[in-house]
C-alpha cells in the first residue's frame, strides 16, 4: 500500500447550477473522491457564470450538505464582475480570466477591460488565465505590468513553456499548471477519438509537457474536468472539453510505475503545490491509500461522472486507489461511495 495525502485539484468545472445533465456537485465530487481528490476548485463559467455575490452565494448554498468532497470556488472576471473583487476575495480562492474562446460567455479580449481585470485583482490572490499560445504573452504582460499572481492553465505547448520559464528567471509570480490528457493523449489520439478528444487547449506534443515536468516548469497537474453529454459531444455543435477527475491519478500511477515520475512527483504536483499556491485549507486526518500492484482497465460505466464517458476508455492502467480518508471518516473504499456527503465549502486561508 501507498499513502497519498488528500489530492487537490484546482481546475474543475462541477456544472451546476445550469448545466446539471453534465454535472452536478453530487455526481462531481463523488468522481473527485473516486479519483483521489478530497479537495477540488469549481470553474465560473456556468450557464449561470460565477461574476456576481449573489451567484457566488448560490453556488456555496447548493454544495453546502451535497459534496462528498471539500470544494472551493473561483470567480469570474467580467469589466462588471471587478466592482465585486474587495466583496467576494476572501471567499474564492483565484480569478478566472478567460483570453480566448471556450465553452461559456466569459471571454475577454478588449485589452483596455483586461487592463481593468489585472488592476483590480488583489495582487495577493492568483489570477488564472485560459491564455492559448500567442495569448499568453499578452498575459504575462499585463501580469507583469499589475505586479499579479499569475496562473497559467492547461499549458500544451513549447511556445508557452518557453514563456513562463522565461518569465520565471525574471522573477515574475507566476505559477502553471498541465492537465493529463495533455500529458497521456497525442495529436493521434485526436485524430483517433473525434468529438471525444476535443477541448481547449487542443491535444499537442506530451514530450514537450513531460521534459517541463522533469525541469520543474510545470507546477501542478489539474484534471480541468469538463463534462459534457455523450448527445451533446455527438451533436450539430459539439463542445470542448473531456472529464478527468476519475483517470488523472491511475494514469500518473501508471506513469510512476513506468519510471516517467516518481510518487513523490505526484504528492508535490497535485497537493503540496496546488495547496501553497492557492492556500487551500489543511485537511486533518485525510489520506487515499493506494494499491499499487492492481493492473486494470479504465472504463466509462464504472465512473462516478454523470457523463458516463472518458477518452481514456479501455486503457490499461497499474495502481488503483482502495480508500479514501476524510477528517479521520472513510468516505471511499473498493468502488463506494461511503456513507453521507461530508465534503465541506472551503474558502482560502
Ligand atoms: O475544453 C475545455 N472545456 N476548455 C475550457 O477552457 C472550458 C472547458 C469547459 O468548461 O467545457
Ligand atoms: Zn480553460
Ligand atoms: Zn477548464
Amino acid at each position: 500500500m501507498i499513502t497519498l495525502p488528500g489530492l487537490i485539484d484546482t481546475h474543475v468545472h462541477l456544472r451546476e447550477p445550469g448545466a446539471t445533465h453534465k454535472e452536478d456537485f453530487e455526481t462531481g465530487t463523488s468522481a473527485a473522491v473516486a479519483g483521489g481528490y478530497t479537495t477540488v476548485l469549481d470553474m465560473p463559467n456556468n450557464p449561470e457564470p460565477t461574476i456576481t455575490p449573489g451567484a457566488l452565494q448560490r453556488k456555496i448554498n447548493l454544495a453546502t450538505k451535497r459534496i462528498y468532497s471539500d470544494v472551493g470556488f473561483h470567480f469570474g472576471a467580467t469589466i462588471n464582475s471587478s466592482q465585486y473583487f474587495q466583496q467576494i476575495k476572501d471567499k474564492v480562492f483565484g480569478l478566472k480570466v478567460y483570453m480566448n474562446h471556450t465553452t461559456g460567455t466569459l471571454l475577454q479580449e478588449d485589452p483596455k477591460i483586461l487592463q481593468i481585470i489585472f488592476e483590480k485583482w488583489p495582487k495577493d490572490k492568483v489570477l488564472m488565465v485560459h491564455a492559448e499560445g500567442e495569448t499568453l504573452q499578452k498575459a504575462i504582460d499585463l501580469a507583469r505590468k499589475n505586479n499579479n499572481k499569475l496562473h497559467v492553465c492547461h499549458v500544451s505547448l513549447a511556445s508557452e513553456i518557453r514563456l513562463i520559464q522565461q518569465a520565471k528567471v525574471q522573477g515574475l509570480s507566476i505559477s502553471c499548471e498541465v492537465t493529463a490528457h495533455h500529458l497521456f493523449l497525442t495529436k493521434n489520439d485526436a485524430k483517433r477519438l473525434g468529438v471525444f478528444g476535443m477541448m481547449r487547449p487542443p491535444l499537442e506534443n506530451p514530450d514537450v509537457l513531460w521534459k517541463a515536468i522533469a525541469d520543474r516548469t510545470i507546477d501542478m497537474i489539474a484534471s480541468d474536468h469538463a463534462p459534457h453529454t455523450k448527445e451533446e459531444k455527438l451533436g450539430p455543435n459539439p463542445p470542448n472539453g473531456v472529464p478527468g477527475l476519475e483517470t488523472t491519478l491511475p494514469l500518473l500511477l501508471t506513469a510512476a510505475y513506468e519510471g516517467k515520475l516518481t510518487i513523490e512527483d505526484i504528492i508535490r504536483l497535485c497537493h503540496t503545490n496546488p495547496a501553497k499556491i492557492f492556500n487551500i485549507p489543511v485537511q486533518k486526518d485525510t489520506f487515499v491509500e493506494i494499491d499499487p500492484t492492481i493492473r486494470y482497465t479504465l472504463y466509462a460505466r464504472r465512473l462516478y461522472t454523470k457523463c458516463k464517458w472518458t477518452p481514456f476508455q479501455g486503457k490499461r492502467v497499474k495502481g488503483k486507489v482502495k480508500r479514501v480518508v476524510l477528517r479521520g471518516q472513510t468516505i471511499f473504499k473498493d468502488g463506494e461511495i461511503i456513507g453521507n456527503p461530508r465534503g465541506k465549502v472551503i474558502s482560502p486561508l
